[in-house]
Formats: C-alpha cells, structure tokens, sequence
C-alpha cells in the first residue's frame, strides 16, 4: 500500500516537473516575436560602415524564395512531384521556401510578411527583443533574447540545401557563401 502511493505521488510530481518546465519553454520561446525585414532592418543594416545587408539579402535569392513559387515552373515541378496544390500552396515546398509556416501567429508582429521568403529572421532567429541597440551592441546578450548564432554554418544551410529540394545541385559552402556574404566591416 505504502509504495503504491510513494508510486504514485512520485508519477505525479514527475508529470508536475514536466509540465512545468514544458510552460517555462513555451513562455520563452513566445517571447520571442518575428518582426519582418521591414521594421528596424532599414534603419540598421544599410550602410557601408554597417555592411549593407539589406541591399545583399534584397539583391540575393533569398528574399525571392516565395515569390519563386507563384510560377508557372514552380507549379510544373510541384505537379511533376505528384502534388495536386499550386507550389505556393504545398506545405511540402514552402518549408524551404517560406518562413512562418510552422510559427504560432502570435509570435508575428504586423509588419512581419512572409513573401520575403527566406528572411534575416529565418538565419538569425526571431528579433523582437535583440533588435533593441542597447541589446544589439553585446551579442552575447543579444543571445539570450533571441539572436541565433550557428556554430556548424555549412549544417545549417543545408537543412535546406539538401537532395530534398527537386531543384538541388549540390553545395558547396564557401562558393554558396560568397555569394550572400555580408559580415560586418571589421
Ligand atoms: C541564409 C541565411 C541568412 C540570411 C537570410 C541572413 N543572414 Fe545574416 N548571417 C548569416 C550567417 C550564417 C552569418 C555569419 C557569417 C560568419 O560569421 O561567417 C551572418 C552574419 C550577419 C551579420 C554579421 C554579424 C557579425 O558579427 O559580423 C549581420 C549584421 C547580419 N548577418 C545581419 C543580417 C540581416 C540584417 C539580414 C537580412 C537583411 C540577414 N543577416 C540575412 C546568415 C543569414
Ligand atoms: C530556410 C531554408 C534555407 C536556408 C536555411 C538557407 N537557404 Fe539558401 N536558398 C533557399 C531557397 C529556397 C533558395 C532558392 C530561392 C530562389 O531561387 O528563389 C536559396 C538560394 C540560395 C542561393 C542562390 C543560389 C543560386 O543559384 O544563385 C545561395 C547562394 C544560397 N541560397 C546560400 C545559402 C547559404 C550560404 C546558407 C547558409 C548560411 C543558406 N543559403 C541557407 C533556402 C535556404
Ligand atoms: C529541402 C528544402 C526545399 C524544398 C522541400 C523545396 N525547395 Fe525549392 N529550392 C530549395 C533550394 C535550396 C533552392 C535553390 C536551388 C537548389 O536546390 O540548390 C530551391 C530552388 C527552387 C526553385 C528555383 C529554380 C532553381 O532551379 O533554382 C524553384 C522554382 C523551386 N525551388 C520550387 C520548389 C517547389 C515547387 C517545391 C515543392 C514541390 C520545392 N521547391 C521544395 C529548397 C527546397
């Protein structure tokens, strides 16, 4: 009797701990907003001193990757893979394409749009709080409000770089790299 009731009290507080933290987790990761291109992006990321990484993203494909999918050969190839939905309407293609698609949309302030594709946000994690200058200055402090540093970058771009895409044709990361770099003048 006596230890099926430490049983089951030790079963409950497991659950308790548990949920606990789940809620601890959920209540940071929704502090979090995405907040879109638009918003500071402007302001902070367009001059030479700061190295122009507006005008790299906007001249690169990234910012195309939505629009990509409106067209006609986006369809053929979503067709050709067997999916009866417009490219742009397939869960199966706006995962690389699209940011937003698995966020809560609590979690996107209003001037966040997802036909800019792969934006700053789907690289460097969602900006709300460390776009903040007094929180930007420090990045480690920029890190505990949001700010996405990838230690294996070449991993993290082919999370979607990757045989998946119907259109792969391999990557290599210093040459897909240098074609989007946009690292701070030191
Ligand atoms: C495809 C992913 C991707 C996108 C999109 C992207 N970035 Fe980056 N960004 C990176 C990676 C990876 C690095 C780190 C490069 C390194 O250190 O070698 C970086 C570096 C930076 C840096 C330099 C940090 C430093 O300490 O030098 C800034 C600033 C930056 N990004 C801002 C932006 C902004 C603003 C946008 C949107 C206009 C953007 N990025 C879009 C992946 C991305
Ligand atoms: C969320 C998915 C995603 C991630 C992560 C991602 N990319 Fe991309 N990338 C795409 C998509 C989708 C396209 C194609 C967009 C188009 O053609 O309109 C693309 C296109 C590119 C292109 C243009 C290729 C060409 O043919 O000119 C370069 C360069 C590139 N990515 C580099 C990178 C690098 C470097 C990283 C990592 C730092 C990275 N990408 C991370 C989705 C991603
Ligand atoms: C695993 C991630 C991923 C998925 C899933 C994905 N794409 Fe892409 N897509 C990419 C990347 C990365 C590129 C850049 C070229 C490449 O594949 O290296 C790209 C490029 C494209 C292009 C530009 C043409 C070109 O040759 O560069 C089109 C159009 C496209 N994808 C359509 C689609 C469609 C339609 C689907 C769904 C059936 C889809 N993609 C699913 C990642 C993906």
């Amino acid at each position: 009797m006596k230890t099926k009731l430490t049983a089951a009290m030790l079963i409950l507080f497991v659950i308790a701990a548990y949920s606990f933290r789940f809620a601890d987790y959920a209540h940071k990761a929704g502090a979090f907003k995405y907040v879109g291109v638009t918003s500071c992006v402007g302001a902070c990321h367009k001059t030479d001193a700061q190295g122009k990484q507006l005008d790299i993203w906007q001249n690169s494909k990234h910012s195309n990757a939505y629009k990509v999918l409106l067209t006609p050969e986006a369809d053929k190839i979503a067709q050709d893979k067997g999916f009866t939905t417009p490219a742009a309407e397939t869960p199966a293609c706006l995962k690389c394409h699209v940011l937003g698609k698995d966020i809560d949309p609590s979690e996107l302030e209003a001037s966040f749009n997802k036909e800019d594709g792969v934006q700053c946000e789907t690289c460097h994690g969602p900006g709300s709080e460390y776009k903040k200058l007094s929180i930007m200055k420090d990045k480690e402090k920029s890190k505990e409000n949001g700010l996405i540093v990838h230690d294996d970058k070449a991993a993290f771009c082919t999370g979607c770089h990757n045989s998946e895409s119907p259109t792969f044709k391999g990557f290599n990361y210093d040459e897909m790299w240098s074609k989007i770099a946009h690292n701070k003048p030191q």
